[in-house]
């Protein structure tokens, strides 16, 4: 089978404006990563959409979140428009199709795609930490709830897992503090509003099982095309960190799960970040250079990533450096910030003899875009002005009933749809305490037993020949139930296999590390 080798981006045009020469992403440079920037309208959606189309042939599968709803158009076929067929004759673009992709829905509140859902534990202390914006010491107290859930073989599946464990925690606080480190009912307490904050937002809809398994992002479709998996983001927007947190913990999974694999010839997958900024803004210095290092990483597992942004200052310096494939659209350049991007984005051209970059951007036309790729030997390619092709899906929405019928047909179709609650510490914690309660009252009744009989032990009756064995306390049952809680614990350690009852691996992003 005839393998593309690229993915056609666009034109590049001559000072005088008229046709130059095609514009190409070489597939085996697409895990060198890139960036699609720009001003509102200038062209971004698109461009993500050429490149999810272009990729998908290629049979590279794809993951992107689509904030407005209009990426969801790469699950239609477009439809013929007069300004699309000039677009295609300029570039010439001979075989303009309009054709559907096979796109995958996918929601964290299970609304508009399947639901995805990742387990707290495999979120790991460091990524709950941020997407709870907690403090240092509150950062610590995480840290131990899950070394102490890791040491006792409890489970944090859920939201009702991580509440249980920290109340667990701010009973036994003296006794912990002893062994970990201080945990002060303050810190306790904080996390825990934190969580039902978040919890009010919808996290407790993506905190669960069955948890996504990355191999359902990476599928082909029978005519080998990859997936485009979809992520409805509009209303995931409105907690700017959950969406941050969730595209962080899957970049790392990602890394964690895939093997090495050197310079393939073209990704095994590709993963738009957009709105970018959101991932960088505010965050502390350590999760910076963690993302840095992810982002350097991941690149010999196949997986090229892609951040979309407005503003190219948005990213910080140590990653920019690492964006071999590039699309500028126009920028702004009224206030000060606004020239400083538009410098700093001229500058990380290889320039062009023809013209002049930064005043090129701030005349670049909609779906118009400085266009720098990786070349041979991946060295980036003179920068060109470029008319980026038109999409052969659709521009625009889906309506409800299309985003239905695509949800029914899709290959993880029942999979996700059904949370399932197995036991885990809040369970687990509930048992404990009722056996506790339990043997509390066992014990109370034992003691008002011998009470009773010390009482009685008062008057002296004479021995008859073993009677006295009725007046033996009775046997604490206690010791009967533990066994049952202790059981129950033994078989949940058994059901998750390695992962529980010794300490887990953690990664850079502290997410779990598989395969062990
Ligand atoms: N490559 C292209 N070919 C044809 N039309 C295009 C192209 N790029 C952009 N357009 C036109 O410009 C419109 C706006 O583009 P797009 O939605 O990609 O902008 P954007 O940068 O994503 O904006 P926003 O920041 O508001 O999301 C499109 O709906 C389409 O009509
Ligand atoms: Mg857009």
């Amino acid at each position: 089978m005839w393998q593309a080798e690229s993915i056609f981006l666009g034109a590049s045009r001559k000072p005088d404006d008229s046709y130059q020469g095609p514009e190409e992403l070489l597939l085996k440079y697409g895990n060198r990563h890139g960036l699609v920037t720009g001003a509102t309208g200038t062209g971004k959606t698109v461009t993500l959409q050429i490149l999810a189309e272009g990729f998908s042939d290629a049979g590279v599968p794809v993951f992107c979140a689509d904030i407005k709803g209009d990426v969801a158009g790469l699950a239609k076929a477009g439809e013929p428009k007069d300004f699309l067929a000039k677009r295609a004759e300029a570039i010439q673009l001979a075989d303009y199709q309009f054709k559907e992709f096979p796109v995958v829905f996918w929601d964290l509140f299970g609304e508009q795609g399947h639901p995805i859902r990742a387990t707290v534990s495999e979120m790991g202390p460091l990524l709950l930490s941020r997407l709870l914006n907690l403090t240092e010491a509150q950062e610590g107290v995480v840290n131990i709830a899950f070394k102490l859930a890791d040491e006792e073989g409890m489970l944090l599946l859920d939201m009702k897992d991580m509440q249980s464990m920290l109340a667990s925690m701010a009973e036994r606080a003296s006794e912990l503090s002893g062994r970990y480190g201080n945990i002060t009912k303050a810190s306790v307490g904080a996390i825990q509003r934190a969580l039902l904050v978040l919890e009010g937002q919808g996290g407790d809809h993506f905190f669960g099982e069955p948890a996504l398994r990355i191999s359902d992002l990476m599928r082909t479709s029978r005519d080998g095309r990859g997936a485009i998996n979809v992520l409805a983001a509009d209303r995931l927007m409105m907690n700017p960190r959950l969406y941050a947190t969730f595209l962080l913990w899957l970049m790392s999974e990602l890394f964690e799960e895939l093997p090495e694999i050197g310079d393939p010839d073209k990704p095994k997958l590709v993963f738009f970040f957009d709105e970018a900024h959101l991932l960088f803004a505010d965050a502390p210095k350590v999760l910076v250079e963690r993302v840095e290092q992810v982002v350097r990483l991941i690149r010999s597992k196949g997986v090229g990533v892609y951040f979309v942004t407005q503003n190219p200052l948005d990213v910080p310096e140590t990653v920019l450096a690492q964006l071999g494939n590039r699309v500028q659209h126009a920028l702004r350049a009224y206030t000060p910030r606004e020239q400083k991007a538009v410098k700093t984005a001229a500058e990380t051209f290889r320039p062009n003899p023809d013209f002049d970059c930064a005043d090129a951007i701030t005349q670049l036309g909609t779906g118009e875009a400085l266009v720098s790729t990786l070349a041979e030997k991946g060295v980036p390619s003179m920068v060109q002005r470029t008319l980026i092709r038109p999409p052969s899906s659709r521009l625009g929405p889906l309506t409800p009933d299309e985003r239905r019928q695509v949800i029914a047909q899709s290959p993880v179709a029942g999979q996700y749809d059904t949370t399932v609650d197995r036991e885990s510490a809040y369970e687990m914690l509930a048992k404990q305490a009722d056996a506790k309660a339990r043997a509390e009252e066992d014990q109370r009744a034992r003691e008002a037993a011998q009470k009773e009989e010390a009482a009685r032990g008062r008057w002296t009756l004479p021995d008859m020949n073993g009677d006295g064995r009725e007046r033996a306390p009775a046997k604490p049952r206690a010791s009967n139930r533990q066994t049952v809680a202790e059981a129950a614990m033994k078989s949940v350690v058994r059901s998750v296999g390695s992962s529980v009852g010794r300490a887990l691996v953690r990664g850079i992003l502290g997410s779990l590390k598989k395969g062990f």
